[in-house]
């Protein structure tokens, strides 16, 4: 049984005086909604949810038709006229559309049968042709030019009378403010404004980190966009317009223009400068509306903007007239919907989930729920800021919602349906994967699991930092072979890389007994490294290379940093005392070094033979370019850039990014662009790489 014949029967079941009740009870819920979404900008049910309740009480009023009243929201087109925007009268009536709630191929074909017996067709007869486009999630709107400039922008509002937002609408780049020479003196273009996703995601994305309200979705951010009184804030909410159809238009008597078919009429927009979707398409026949249906339902996620169905229009305009309207409907049009990508559903529990970097993100844990074309049972909830913002607690029923390929998140709370006290979500104090313990860095959305290397979940990120070229430079241990090392479990911790043996590696997929060797080689020749690189290698948040050595060149040993127990290491305030060390540094470093199993990595490593000469410290080495600032540009004959900057930083030199009066030297190689034309310009002295290492070798330089 579908869901509709379920209303129909239990409509059929209600007894006249229920039916009064219920019927006014669905009247208000409705009404309560459309009042939010329309006149506040504020949905507080997913689309869904009002169609369900909306056909409920359909079924009532058709089983009850005395119930029926005029200002049933079924018996008319629901929007009012925001307070302060100024009511426009439209001068053809902004219509609705009827919509085709079979989201199978059965609603195209159902749509082409009531078009050919409407125009009396027989099986005989040939197919239709009609024009396929996508239902663009946005707001309808139309503009008025007047010989060529755009005069007003409209909000559809009840069909008849919308709001003037012409100056809001004019902050759309891709709305033309003048059209070309020839166009017909009055011209009224109908369209849909709306967001693309990456806008969108971007609007949220500020307004998150600004403690803003974020927005449900786009069509809501864009909704909001419109109607604002002061179109500065509309100017920082980026929109965007197709063109889908007329409204009034200059007779053909009277120098107009007489389009033959709709097809013919997009065209003409599009050569006027107006956006037409590169969707639209002519279609021919139920079997093509069917395969256009299939094929954009298919690429919906890879749209840059939200469509909740299709549309299939009639070509001809003839044939349109000859169709004409039932109420408030074209007979010659239908929208085709998709699945829904927001539902609601219940939050069963609230988790948390550790990232690779270490970032802790709570999830939702749903009641299993079809969205987006797919069950989803976990929604991310971002963080806790956004949890407290949009209040949610496990119980509550919450708005889920899915388009593309994105994770699905929760995007509100349905108000009112909390019973009793319930707790709000706490973060843990420690990582539930490794125990490690949780912090939030001030001024961070974030919490993170201190554990680095240790935890499981940042085990492949922490293995490839600890290798890469400028830490441990443990050539040939790329991203295949370390997702081979860490899902096969061979490798745990990092001290098991250097516990690897060769029958271990080449027991791996794709892993011959030369490659073997040469990763073998490649740790063992990593052993010997710098202090600098091997803090850097640990991945400790904050600590860059360059932190790394400011670290080394201060403490010069790991104990004097480490300590030899907890208890013992560098306190915040030593840490402080290094040059470009603040305070954020400084507790992360120290929170690094005071968890257990940081420091039971640390020395594992030194067990497995990893080493560093600590006379070799950087300021033990001759120190004959203390003090000079060296800028590197274009390639070098011999040298690579880094082996350039660790030799230059070797001997105290400080090597910058940018040349300025300042710069002690340039050293330019091949294809040196525009620094070396600054460093000439400036007077600064440029040197090839024999020059360099002149530099290095010769004292007093
Ligand atoms: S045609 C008489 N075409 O759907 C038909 N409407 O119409 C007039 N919509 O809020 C509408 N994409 O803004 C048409 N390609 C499209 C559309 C479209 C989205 C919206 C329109 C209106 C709703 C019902």
């Amino acid at each position: 049984m579908t869901e509709q014949s379920q209303l129909f029967s239990a409509a059929a079941q209600t007894s006249p005086a229920q039916a009064a009740i219920k019927t006014k009870a669905l009247r208000d819920q409705l009404q309560r909604w459309a009042h939010q979404y329309y006149v506040l900008d504020e949905p507080t049910v997913p689309d869904a949810e009002y169609d369900r309740v909306f056909r409920e009480l359909q079924a009532l009023e058709a089983e009850h038709p005395d119930l029926i009243t005029s200002d049933s929201p079924t018996q008319r087109v629901i929007g009012a006229v925001m307070e302060g925007l100024t009511p426009v009268r439209h001068a053809v009536p902004m219509l609705s559309i009827h919509t085709e709630t079979d989201t199978e191929a059965t609603g195209a074909q159902a749509f082409d049968a009531r078009v050919r017996r409407e125009l009396g067709l027989s099986d005989a007869d040939p197919a239709i042709e009609y024009v396929a486009e996508p239902k663009f999630d946005g707001l309808a709107m139309n503009l008025r030019y007047e010989k060529g400039r755009l005069v007003q922008a409209a909000t559809r509002g009840d069909g008849e009378v919308g709001e003037d937002v012409t100056h809001n609408i004019r902050t759309i780049r891709q709305i033309p403010l003048t059209l070309p020479d020839g166009v017909p003196p009055l011209l009224e273009v109908r369209g849909e404004v709306y967001m693309r996703r990456a806008d969108f995601d971007a609007l949220n994305e500020r307004q998150r980190e600004q403690g803003g309200k974020t927005f449900v979705n786009p069509r809501n951010a864009a909704a909001g966009a419109v109607r604002q009184l002061d179109s500065n804030i509309t100017l920082q909410r980026p929109l965007s317009f197709f063109a889908y159809g007329l409204g009034a238009i200059t007779p053909a008597a009277e120098g107009g223009l007489v389009f033959r078919t709709h097809f013919e009429l997009l065209q003409t927009l599009k050569s006027w400068g107006f956006p037409v979707a590169a969707q639209v398409q002519i279609a021919t026949g139920a079997t093509e509306l069917v395969a256009y249906h299939q094929q954009v339902g298919a690429s919906r996620d890879a749209l840059p903007y939200d469509i909740d169905g299709v549309v299939y229009k009639v070509n001809s305009l003839q044939l349109q007239r000859d169709l004409g309207f039932k109420t408030r409907e074209p007979r010659w049009a239908v929208a085709h919907k998709y699945p829904a990508q927001e539902m609601a559903t219940k939050v069963e529990g609230i988790d948390v989930q550790v990232g690779r970097t270490g970032k802790i993100t709570p999830v939702a844990r749903l009641a299993p729920v079809f969205v987006g074309g797919v069950t989803v049972t976990n929604a991310t909830l971002h963080n806790l800021f956004e949890i407290r913002k949009k209040g949610v607690r496990v119980g509550d029923t919450v708005i889920v919602r899915r388009a593309g390929d994105v994770i699905p998140e929760v995007v509100g709370v349905m108000p009112g349906n909390r019973v009793g006290y319930v707790p709000n979500f706490h973060m843990p104090k420690t990582c539930p994967v490794c125990g490690s313990d949780v912090v939030r860095v001030k001024g961070e959305a974030n919490h993170r699991c201190t554990g680095g290397l240790f935890c499981a979940a940042q085990r492949k990120e922490a293995i490839l930092h600890f290798a890469a070229r400028r830490a441990m430079d443990i050539e040939g241990l790329g991203d295949k072979l370390v997702d081979q090392l860490v899902e096969s479990n061979v490798i745990r911790t990092l001290p098991d890389l250097y516990r690897l043996g060769l029958s271990s590696l080449v027991a791996l997929e794709r892993m011959a007994e030369k490659s073997a060797q040469n990763v073998l080689s490649a740790l063992e020749k990593s052993k010997q490294t710098t202090l600098a690189r091997f803090l850097f290698g640990l991945g400790i948040r904050q600590v860059g290379e360059s932190t790394a050595k400011d670290l080394a060149k201060h403490f010069g040993t790991l104990d004097a940093l480490m300590g030899a127990t907890q208890d013992t290491a560098a306190t915040v305030e030593q840490l402080l005392e290094v040059p470009d060390v603040g305070p954020i540094v400084a507790q992360s470093v120290h929170t690094f070094f005071q968890q257990p199993h940081n420091r039971e990595v640390v020395e594992q490593l030194r067990a497995c033979g990893v080493t560093w000469s600590e006379s070799a410290r950087a300021d033990k080495a001759p120190q004959v370019l203390a003090g000079k600032t060296i800028v590197l540009t274009g390639t070098l004959p011999t040298l690579s850039r880094d082996e350039a900057k660790d030799m230059l930083e070797a001997a105290g030199a400080k090597v910058s990014g940018s040349v300025s009066k300042k710069t002690s030297y340039v050293v330019a190689g091949e294809e040196a662009g525009s620094k070396l034309a600054k460093a000439e310009e400036l007077g600064v002295p440029v040197l090839d790489e024999a020059g360099m290492l002149a530099l290095l070798s010769g004292p007093g330089a």
